[in-house]
């Protein structure tokens, strides 16, 4: 073969490599294997906001996915910024997606009491959702549109560093503990979240119709607040 020939077919699997590595990233030279779950392939720069207002103002603007379209408002939580507490539901209803603030319909009057009940106030604490936009007509979130807004979530609760996390209801628990557990078998328990204590409790809006279900609540909140008042002491 003659010497061109082989600077021929350098030059063309170099140009062949670079597309891919264009289209694919640096995961072209990884095994699936070894490929980080939801990793992103690039550093994008709502990844290096130091506060929450910075984060909030790089992303709320996000169309990741379809829900971008349809919402009225991005709703990307609200509270004290370095509660020791969060609280996470599952997606913004009609009225956060109205008004661009988490649980502030009926299911959020009753969590204000359900945070009251417990010695503390709403702007004390934080809350959030898996889902920073509505899904269309109070849908439950699907898998992959949990997996494109769970970046922003971490890093909220990388900036706020709570000792605990309240997870409300069975969607947002299954979805964080990656389990089909009933909520039944998720309450009443001290789960670890990468290195936070989360507790799962039935959702406000689960409670409206099930008034039943508030001894059981009453008792999570309980059992929370006993652990939370041990580790301030
Ligand atoms: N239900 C949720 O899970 N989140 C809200 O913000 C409102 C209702």
């Amino acid at each position: 073969m003659q010497k061109n020939d082989v600077n021929d077919i350098l030059s063309k699997a170099e140009r062949y490599l670079r597309q891919q590595e264009e289209l694919f990233g640096d995961s072209l030279y990884r095994g699936k294997a070894d490929a980080p779950a939801a990793r992103p392939a690039k550093a994008e720069s709502w990844m290096g906001a130091g506060t929450l207002a910075a984060l909030n103002e790089e992303i709320c603007t996000c169309m990741k996915c379809p829900l971008g379209e349809t919402r009225t408002k991005f709703v990307f939580g609200v509270g004290n910024p370095t509660s020791r507490v969060v609280f996470i539901g599952e997606a913004p209803g009609a009225d956060e997606d109205a008004q661009g603030e988490p649980f502030v319909g009926r299911a959020g009057q009753l969590l204000n009491k359900i945070i009251e009940a417990v010695g503390l106030k709403r702007e004390e604490v934080y809350i959030c959702n898996i889902l920073k936009c509505r899904p269309p007509n109070n849908r439950a979130p699907l898998p992959e549109e949990s997996a494109s807004c769970t970046p922003y979530l971490m890093k909220q609760l990388d900036l706020i560093k709570p000792e605990f996390i309240i997870c409300l209801g069975r969607t947002a628990a299954q979805w964080l503990l990656q389990t089909t557990d009933s909520l039944s078998v998720m309450r009443a328990k001290v789960h670890d979240y990468r290195g936070t204590k989360l507790i799962v409790t039935y959702h406000p809006a689960a409670l409206l119709r099930n008034p039943e279900w508030k001894r059981p609540v009453w008792e999570d909140m309980k059992m929370f607040k006993k652990l939370f008042d041990e580790a301030k002491a």
